[in-house]
């Protein structure tokens, strides 16, 4: 009998899975590229409507074209009385995470081309997805303390209308443009684990939002889209800038995590939180509030100076550390940052999820279906005997 074996589990890093179009991480320069265009740039020169366009369809739009895809986004805003419906029954506790995976479904049903597995049925649906995702977001958010859901209102941004739908009141044009930045830098990140388990769910040819809850399962544990809350609850735990020092330097040699810090990819820092911490740091003065900005900063500094000692190695900030402060400042509840993430990613999603499907970067659709080596009881020549239940000492 062979009892135990060498586990292969090395999570994938470095093994090419396949090729994709729509994104790309250089994780030694720190630079990151959405269909051929760097972040940095996208950030100062377009929007989050611009940038699904470009995510979806691979080049950016022209302008009567993103005109047309923002009227599309507008119209389909709206979701089914069911939806809400659905949430009134739900414990007030439920977490926002769950709520938003089991709406998909619910969403799924409505739409009229749930089963027109064609190219732009498929672009019909990611359009109505990208759209709906704030409505659903921000409405759980209103029902679960009591409160009727806002309705979406067509005047505004898909930024600054998620905003007003969640607050009641349109946001300023300096918060909505901070937030729509936020969309953007959150929308793409090549294959990481949501995103590979989307692209892995679509494989399979199941439909575009059933491999969307496979991604948003992936998404909402801590060490991905989770980590931006786990943030949040660190900064309110640490409370004061000085009690940074000792609170990280045990948490380190306990073997603990700083969370929203460390990357499997980046090796040196996260583009997204170098302008998440100009973001954070812009909004703390708007704000008149400098308290999470200046606690943030200090847990990167004493994060990194005793990594430093005790690894013998550099440590950054991903996406997720600034952004927790400034969903935070925003005026987002803390359980509600994972479906910010997932509400930005959609686009991303969507894009991988249709590049899947239409084998848009390979020559031919295939089905995930990886290996592995069998290490639990083994019996020559074939198989173990059946013991009968009465005759089974433990
Ligand atoms: C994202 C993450 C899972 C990447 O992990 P990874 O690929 O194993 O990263 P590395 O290989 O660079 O880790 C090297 C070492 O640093 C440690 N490390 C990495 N991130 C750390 C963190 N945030 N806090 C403390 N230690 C950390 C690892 O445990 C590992 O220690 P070891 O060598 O003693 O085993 C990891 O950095 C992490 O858990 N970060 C916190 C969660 C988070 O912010 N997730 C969002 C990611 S966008």
């Amino acid at each position: 009998m062979r009892e135990t074996g060498e586990t292969k589990n090395i999570g994938l890093r470095g093994v090419k899975v396949a090729d994709t179009r729509i994104s790309d991480v250089d994780g030694e320069k720190g630079i990151l590229i959405y269909r051929g265009l760097n972040i940095c740039d996208l950030v100062v020169r377009s929007t989050f409507e611009e940038v699904s366009f470009l995510l979806l369809h691979d080049y950016l739009p022209r302008a009567e074209e993103l005109k047309r895809f923002q009227l599309e986004l507008i119209s389909e805003r709206e979701v089914s009385e069911t939806v809400y419906g659905f949430m009134r029954m739900m414990p007030k506790s439920a977490h926002p995470m769950d709520i938003l995976e089991a709406a998909v479904p619910i969403l799924a049903a409505y739409d009229p081309q749930l089963h027109d597995e064609s190219r732009d049925a498929n672009f019909k649906k990611a359009i109505r997805l990208i759209a709906k995702l704030p409505n659903v977001v921000a409405a759980w958010d209103r029902i679960r303390k009591g409160r009727e859901p806002v309705r979406p209102n067509p005047d505004l941004t898909h930024a600054g209308n998620f905003l007003c739908m969640l607050s009641g009141s349109p946001p300023d044009r300096a918060t909505a443009r901070d937030f729509d930045i936020c969309l953007i830098l959150h929308a793409e990140h090549s294959f990481n684990a949501s995103t590979f388990a989307g692209r892995e769910v679509a494989s399979t040819h199941a439909h575009l939002y059933a491999s969307i809850v496979g991604a948003m399962g992936a998404l909402s544990g801590e060490l991905h889209g989770g980590a931006n809350s786990e943030v949040m609850k660190m900064l309110v735990e640490v409370g004061e800038v000085d009690r940074v020092k000792p609170w990280v330097s045990e948490k380190l040699q306990k073997g603990g995590k700083v969370m929203g810090m460390g990357h499997a990819v980046y090796h040196t820092e996260d583009p997204r939180a170098t302008i998440l911490r100009r973001i954070c740091s812009q909004l703390a003065d708007r704000t008149s509030d400098r308290k999470w900005f200046e606690l943030t900063k200090a847990i990167e500094a004493s994060t990194q100076e005793e990594f430093r000692k005790l690894k013998g190695k550099e440590i950054y900030p991903n996406v997720d550390f600034y952004s927790a402060s400034v969903y935070h400042m925003m005026g987002i509840p803390t359980d509600l940052f994972t479906p910010v993430f997932a509400m930005s990613r959609i686009s991303g999603w969507a894009a991988h999820i249709i590049e899947e499907k239409f084998a848009e970067a390979q020559p031919k659709p295939e089905l995930y279906r990886p290996d592995a080596d069998y290490v639990g009881t083994y019996c020559v020549p074939e198989a173990c005997p059946y013991i009968p239940i009465e005759e089974r000492s433990k």
